[in-house]
Order: structure tokens, then sequence, then C-alpha cells
């Protein structure tokens, strides 16, 4: 079954709540970095703008602009809604309101899309865990937000441990945010797959970050060789 657009829901983030999620230095923002699942967030964009090397993957990518845009458009009210219905799961402290963070995210997504076409095929490449289009080691910091673990209802364990085992393969650092899943629970996968990657001599962590936003989620994984 092809990866269908209309299956996504676009909520991009921008690039400082990668840096917060992500506990990104100054020196790591200077490294070869790879964005799994980076949909329309503006990370990428952000960063290159700074100078960085980034490189994003996402099926989505394989849609043009306008296909993309109308799904952010279409979306976008309804995921608005289901924030306010759901107001008490978020922690409002930086972000003050539903309609402010509305503004930030479709800022983001704006970002993203205004660099689309620029960076399409060489900073946006059309892609899917758990195959990476990339040689070995050919990155630093390979990092994946809000994808694994966050639908841990949808992927299992096992392809957890796969699509880690080939972040693992093109860079020599992984970091994951969130390890709970949509319903802020932590993730039913997490024990076993860090025990799997442990028994691969992977060296795994778990450190506490300076971003909560879905309540209770305020750890990433890391994973070096
Ligand atoms: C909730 S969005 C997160 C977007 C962005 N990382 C952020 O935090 O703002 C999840 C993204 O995962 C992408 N995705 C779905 N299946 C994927 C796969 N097998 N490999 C990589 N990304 C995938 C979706 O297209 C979507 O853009």
């Amino acid at each position: 079954m092809g990866f269908s657009l209309d299956k996504v829901v676009p909520w991009g983030r921008s690039f400082e709540e990668y840096v917060k999620m992500f506990n990104l230095s100054d020196d790591d923002l200077k490294r070869r970095i790879l964005g799994c699942g980076d949909g329309p967030a503006s990370f990428n964009a952000s960063l290159t703008r700074r100078g960085g090397n980034v490189v994003s993957i996402d099926p989505i990518y394989n849609f043009d602009l306008i296909q993309i845009k109308n799904r952010i458009t279409e979306t976008y009210d309804v995921v608005i809604e289901q924030l306010r219905k759901n107001k008490d799961d978020y922690v409002w402290d930086t972000v003050p309101s539903v309609e402010e963070l509305g503004r930030i995210r479709m800022s983001a997504m704006e970002l993203f899309v205004s660099d689309y076409e620029t960076g399409k095929n060489k900073r946006y490449i059309a892609g899917e865990l758990p195959i990476l289009p990339f040689e070995n080691e050919a990155f630093d910091l390979a990092l994946s937000s809000h994808f694994l673990f966050l639908y841990s209802e949808h992927l299992s364990a096992g392809f957890h441990v796969l699509a880690l085992q080939e972040m693992l393969r093109v860079a020599n650092e992984v970091k994951v945010f969130p390890i709970v899943t949509l319903n802020g629970a932590p993730s039913p996968h997490l024990n076993s797959v860090i025990e799997s990657l442990e028994n691969q001599k992977l060296r795994v962590e778990i450190c506490k970050v300076d971003y909560e936003f879905q309540r209770g989620a305020n750890q990433m994984l890391v994973v070096t060789q």
C-alpha cells in the first residue's frame, strides 16, 4: 500500500523547538544532521539559513508544494479544535493559548513551505523509515521528532528497532523526542527497544530536556555507537 497524504496531519515544529527538544548546542548545529520524519517543520529551513548542514527525509516529500499546502490548510482547523478539546493534556507556560500555538505552528509551516521547492530532492528527500537512502555514516547526528514512540499504537517494537538501527547506520548518534505516546503514556515499546539496542552493544541514555508541551513529554532517547 502506498503512502497517502490524506492520512497525514501536517503539523510542523520550529527551529527553536527542535533545539530545546534535542538539547542542541552551537557545536551540534555545526554537525551533519539528518531529520527523519521532519514533515512541514521549519528546522531544515532555519538551520540552512544559518549556514548549517541538514537533510530531512519524509514520505510527504513525494508530494508537490500545492498538495502539501492544501493538506496543511485542510487540517489546520481540525488540529486546533482537537487542541481546544484536550487543552489540559498540554503545558501552557511558554505558549499561553491555543491561538498563539496555532500562530507559531503556522509560521513554522509557512517557513517550510517557502523553502520546500529550493530544497526539494537535495535537503528534502522523499523516504521512509526503516530504510534510509544514504551511505553509512553520511551524518553525525540523526533526529526523530514526534514520530518514533509517539505512534507506538501504529508502529511495532520491531519497527522501532529497525528504524533506530538504520538511523545508526547513517549517523553516529541518534536522538528521539518524545518517548511517550499520543496519549502521554510512556511508550510500551521503550524497554524492549532499549534492551534490544543494548544487546547490540549500543549506548542508550534517557535525558531530560528543557522542553515540555505535551504533558509528561520532557525526555529524549539518545543512542550512540
Ligand atoms: C507528527 S509529524 C512530525 C513532524 C516534525 N518532525 C515535527 O516534529 O514537527 C510526523 C511525521 O512523520 C512522517 N512519517 C510518517 N511515516 C514515516 C516513516 N515511515 N518514516 C519517516 N517519516 C514518516 C509524517 O509524514 C509526518 O511528517
